[in-house]
């Protein structure tokens, strides 16, 4: 099966991605905006420019490419993927696929599916993890698109993407917006691991005075044990910087607000329309919007500060434990809500391979998704992922120590969001006997809305007076 290939958006994901393609021999022809862009990736892709085509409108990209086509879309999420579909859908001819490799909406995959599709046209929507870095050597790429595109184009996409051991990372995880759901629950837990270890950072920071590069040294080591990963790793090296103006770490002239394109939100939000917990995810996502507003944060602590906090201190064993409980409970968060979804969507999603498609490329890439893979893999009581055996006992070996890092946290006034989330979803699930009665009492007084009893069957009205 012969295709040839475009790409329009030739920016930091777009232009890796194409020389990623070259170098594995493919031809593409490129578009963008700009057109000074593909001068800039074509001048600085040496032995690989000749199988890189410039064009100069979308007119002339889909001219210089014979049917069938496959088209990527390396443009940000929303308008401009409408944008470049509406301007392709003249020129294209029935069998042609455009590809959507950008963190989209899986609800906009959805709809452009059914709308390229009504045209006789094939659309994918592909989750692309990995930065600059993973699209130009091999990004983690989360499909969802017919299956027979799919089988049109899975070379390409196992030529380019992510090498575990032989495996490539990318795999065909459902129909239509199932790649990009996937990707953006990738995200979510993206967003919490990095809160968790920002939480960390905090505590190490403001409770006991280190500097960014003992604390880098912590990082460091933890990266060579169990929570090795690759956002620990870049924690490690961040931490190290130094600003070549100032000679500071960089850590300490950068501005904490951070900022979100939505896909940690939208994560919370499917969530809670599924009537699943994301309560670590939802710390995170909560804590970039607190991070934003600043100038409040900046009155707030001169109005709402107590002047004697304790000083406290950290045991680093703690803090690893800590960090161990609460990933894992974050990823657990994540799973479920991917299982919601495939059960709502119909799409069979097949968690161990999403966990193996993680182990790298992307950002999440950790030694954790070895184990999560295997949990799938085995039978998981209650389908539940903090019950099977291994995280069973990593859970209940090391959630101690979160309880006395989140208390101390707490009495010292340093915010732990996530850490403190993950703590209470932990307490929350393994409780046999909840306190929901009484709101079930609340609700039948106010609303006569009924509750069962634990004694006997049926549904009953209490007598209040
Ligand atoms: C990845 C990243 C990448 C990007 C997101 C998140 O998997 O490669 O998740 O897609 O960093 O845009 O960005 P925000 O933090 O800006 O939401």
């Amino acid at each position: 099966y012969q295709i040839s290939l475009g790409l329009i958006g030739v920016g930091t994901m777009g232009g890796a991605l194409a020389l990623n393609l070259a170098e594995h021999g493919y031809d593409l022809s490129l578009y963008n905006l700009d057109p000074r862009t593909i001068d800039v990736l074509i001048a600085r892709a040496g032995d690989l420019a000749p199988r890189l085509q410039k064009t100069e409108s979308v007119t002339e990209l889909v001219a210089s490419m014979t049917p069938p086509r496959a088209i990527m879309l390396l443009v940000p999420a929303g308008g401009p993927v409408d944008a470049s579909i509406d301007a392709l859908m003249p020129h294209l001819d029935p069998g042609d696929t455009i590809i959507d490799g950008g963190n989209s909406d899986f609800r906009d995959t959805q709809a452009r599916t059914a709308k390229l599709e009504a045209a006789g046209l094939q659309y994918l929507g592909v989750g692309v993890s990995g930065g600059e870095d993973g699209a130009r050597h091999g990004p983690s790429m989360m499909v969802g698109g017919s299956q027979q595109v799919w089988q049109n184009l899975q070379s390409v996409f196992e030529a380019i993407a992510a090498d575990f051991e032989g495996t490539p990372c990318v795999a065909h995880l459902g129909p239509d917006g199932a790649g990009h759901f996937v990707k953006t629950v990738h995200n979510g837990i993206e967003y919490a691991d990095m809160q968790i270890i920002a939480e960390i950072y905090g505590l190490l920071r403001d409770g006991e005075a280190q500097s960014p590069g003992q604390i880098s040294l912590l990082f460091g080591r933890w990266n060579q044990g169990d929570l090795n990963s690759y956002l620990v790793e870049i924690t490690a090296g961040a931490l190290a910087a130094i600003d070549p103006e100032t000679g500071k770490p960089v850590v300490d002239v950068i501005v904490d607000q951070a900022g979100q394109k939505g896909t940690g939100r939208w994560t919370v939000i499917e969530a809670i329309r599924m009537g699943q917990s994301a309560s670590i995810i939802e710390a995170a996502v909560g804590s970039r919007v607190v991070s934003s507003e600043r100038a409040v944060r900046q009155m707030a602590e001169r109005v709402l500060r107590e002047q004697d906090m304790p000083v406290v201190g950290f045991d680093e064993d703690d803090l690893e434990a800590a960090f161990r409980v609460a990933r894992v409970l974050a990823y657990a968060q994540g799973f479920r809500i991917l299982k919601a979804a495939s059960d709502e969507f119909g799409w069979g999603l097949d968690f161990a391979k999403i966990a193996e498609i993680w182990r790298a490329g992307c950002i999440i890439r950790s030694a954790l998704l070895d184990d999560i893979s295997d949990a799938f893999r085995s039978e998981l009581p209650q389908g539940r992922l903090v019950l099977s055996d291994h995280f069973a006992a990593l859970l209940k070996g090391n959630v101690a120590a979160l309880r006395r890092v989140v208390s101390t946290a707490v009495l010292a006034g340093i915010p732990v969001p996530a850490l403190s989330s993950a703590v209470s979803w932990y307490d929350e699930i393994s409780k046999a006997r909840g306190t929901t009665n009484l709101i079930q009492a609340q609700r039948d007084i106010f609303g006569a809305h009924g509750f069962r009893r634990s004694d006997k069957d049926g549904d009953f009205h209490g007598l209040w007076s």
